[in-house]
């Protein structure tokens, strides 16, 4: 139930809050009756209170402006008042006594204004337009600074847009992408390695031994100065994708099924087919009884997939350290559709064979399982195969480009075409 409120103390309560709510009336300076401390002191008191009441009521540039002025400004305000009405009127007995509570009272105004002054900076350079940065970015005062924020914040979104040029897939780069995709939906997840290889994962353990010639057969370019170093340690530019099959063995046990996509380097000097930088995409399965059948219908699988479904594959035998028995892959030339002529014209991507060679593959060798042993790749119990491709080579004929320099000059004009 609701407490009575005894009639006549309900009104008085009403009065009261009315009271308390009308806005304040604004501050100003008093004639001193006398000049004796006590009523200095009053007077002061009350100028300090209405000075903390406008200050906390601050929260604009703008606002704090208009408060400076009022308190600090030479011509009329409240400082000079005081001085003018409560200073300059003292009776001399009574000078000394009010020219230090002026000056205390001036020094506090002052401070208060900086103070306030301070917090609205601090405010402006929350949203990083400071003093400092205010002149860096060419407004004078922070004034014109918060101003120009305000004139930031007021955004006209009927204006139009500024238009900004579209990059595009490098024509490489989307070629890569699709082959990962092609063998994506076949259930291959994708790995990669660095660039700067030692010569254990790039060569030794895909059973180049040391100082074999099939090391000649890869143009390696080696980082300097390494003699110091035991061989299977010294750093090299990867010369092909490989590293990585030894790298991901080492990580995940079999069965596994992986797509390599990377850049390679080799010390060919650059020309129409050639460059010192080019990309492959390497291939490996790893199962119980894996077979060459698969390494075919796998490839065969894919090929048609990237090339179109009439293409066919063939393979001729081939030798890498790392695969046993190893194969080269041809298929049949897309353009020319394998006749090795484009009308009256001699094919020449296919160099009029009606062939193209496409990538090497082959069963992976049992020695290379060997340096993979002990997580799982007992060659006695999985098989695999293996392969990789040049997604230059395969970029080149897909787009029909002649020069493989145009890959990697960055000629908007050139790399344009393929958006
Ligand atoms: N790494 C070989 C090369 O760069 C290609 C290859 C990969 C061959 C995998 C067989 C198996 O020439």
């Amino acid at each position: 139930m609701k407490k009575q409120i005894p009639h006549g103390l309900k009104s008085i309560r009403n009065d009261k809050v009315k009271k308390f709510r009308k806005a304040p009336v604004a501050y100003s300076v008093p004639k001193l009756k006398d000049f004796s401390a006590a009523s200095l002191d009053k007077a002061a008191d009350k100028l300090r209170s209405a000075l903390e009441t406008e200050a906390e009521a601050i929260d604009t540039w703008d606002q704090w402006v208009a408060f400076r002025d009022r308190w600090v400004a030479r011509k009329n305000g409240i400082v000079t008042q005081v001085r003018e009405t409560w200073l300059k009127n003292a009776p001399p007995s009574a000078k000394a006594g009010v020219g230090k509570a002026f000056n205390a009272t001036k020094k506090l105004v002052e401070d208060t204004v900086d103070g306030k002054r301070q917090s609205v900076m601090r405010w402006a350079e929350e949203r990083e337009l400071g003093p400092p940065e205010a002149s860096k970015r060419g407004f004078s005062t922070a004034k014109e600074a918060v101003r120009a924020i305000y004139q930031f914040e007021r955004l006209d979104i009927t204006l139009p847009g500024i238009p900004r040029p579209l990059g595009a897939e490098h024509p490489v780069i989307k070629t890569m992408n699709e082959i990962v995709s092609v063998f994506r939906n076949l259930g291959y997840s994708v790995q990669e390695g660095p660039v700067i290889e030692t010569d254990y994962y790039n060569f030794e353990a895909l059973n180049f031994p040391l100082n074999h010639p099939a090391r000649d057969t890869q143009d390696t370019l080696f980082i300097a100065n390494q003699e110091s170093k035991p061989v299977r340690d010294r750093l090299l530019l990867r010369t092909h994708t490989s590293p990585v099959q030894i790298r991901t063995m080492e990580k995940l046990k079999p069965p596994i099924r992986i797509v390599i996509p990377g850049k390679v380097h080799r010390n060919d000097p650059p020309d129409a087919s050639h460059s010192p930088m080019f990309h492959q995409i390497e291939g490996l399965a790893v199962d119980t009884n894996i077979t060459f059948g698969d390494l075919k219908g796998t490839l065969d699988h894919a090929m048609k997939a990237l090339f179109g479904s009439s293409v066919k594959t063939s393979f001729r035998p081939s030798f890498f350290p790392f695969t046993e028995p190893s194969a080269e892959m041809m298929v049949t030339c897309f353009i020319c559709g394998g006749s090795g002529k484009r009308g009256s014209e001699p094919c020449r991507p296919c160099k009029q064979t009606g062939w193209i060679e496409i990538l090497g593959c082959g069963m992976v060798d049992p020695n290379v399982f060997e340096f993979v042993k002990d997580n799982g790749y007992d060659p006695r119990k999985v098989s695999g195969f293996a392969f990789g491709m040049g997604a230059d080579r395969v970029a080149l004929l897909k787009y029909g480009v002649d020069d493989i320099q145009l890959f990697f000059q960055g000629d908007v004009r050139f790399l344009r075409q393929f958006a």
